[in-house]
């Protein structure tokens, strides 16, 4: 049975409910599922007086309690693993870069080559960065000889409306700082669109895990 972690940072809920869809997606699909929030990395609010993002935030916070907390040790366990991260300025969130970060020992034995890896994304606007923040996230598995899976144009989900980025699915969530309504433009063709980048992740790994030799 192939392994699979959905490691993800979410502020405001959008991010959380595709990987819920992800893990969901890999579930059905037969695989062993991992399903890891990341931590913040600072107590300070981020946005003091901006109230309703600090209201969504903690509504988010309580909602995903339950998710446990990634560790480094999910990644040396996956054989395949999904990324979510909001954009923010283009690349991806900074709880999420800090955790990549302490992959050092594991990436030093060479833990992480030949994972398939795929990575999404959320932004408040259509040309907010959403592909440069896949890029940025991407960028790390060159280093650590993952292998890349793009949802590219694979499959009629990623023609719809609210898709249609080939380097990650891409959601886009407007003004979702609305206590009460988190993640409300996260559309079903986004769900769906995670879910098949996810199985199609799983499936190279399947593929990887019987031709190649780990290690
Ligand atoms: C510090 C910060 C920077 C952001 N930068 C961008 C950006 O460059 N472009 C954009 O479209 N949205 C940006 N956003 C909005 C988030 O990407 C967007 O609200 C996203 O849906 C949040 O995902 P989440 O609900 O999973 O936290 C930013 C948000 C924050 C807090």
């Amino acid at each position: 049975m192939t392994n699979v972690a959905i490691v993800y940072y979410s502020a405001t809920g959008n991010i959380h409910k595709l990987a819920v869809a992800a893990a969901e997606a890999a579930e059905k699909a037969g695989a062993q599922v991992r399903l890891r929030r990341v931590a913040e990395i600072s107590e300070e609010p981020l946005a003091p007086n901006y109230t309703e993002w600090s209201e969504a935030n903690d509504e988010h916070v309580a909602a995903s309690r339950d998710v446990p907390v990634a560790a480094i040790e999910d990644l040396d366990w996956a054989d395949a693993v999904v990324w979510g991260t909001p954009g923010r300025y283009g690349l991806l969130a900074g709880p999420l870069k800090h955790f990549i970060d302490q992959t050092f020992e594991l990436h030093a034995r060479r833990g992480l080559m030949n994972k398939a890896m795929s990575a999404f994304t959320s932004t408040g606007t259509p040309h907010g960065g959403q592909e440069s923040t896949i890029l940025s996230l991407s960028n790390v598995f060159y280093h650590w000889g993952a292998i890349i899976v793009p949802p590219g144009v694979t499959d009629d989900i990623l023609l719809t409306p609210s898709n249609g980025n080939p380097y990650g699915v891409s959601a886009t969530s407007g003004l979702q700082a609305i206590p009460g309504h988190l993640a409300q433009n996260v559309t079903d063709d986004n769900l769906a669109a995670v879910g098949y980048q996810t199985v199609r992740t799983l499936q190279v790994a399947e593929a990887l895990t019987k031709g190649l030799k780990k290690g």
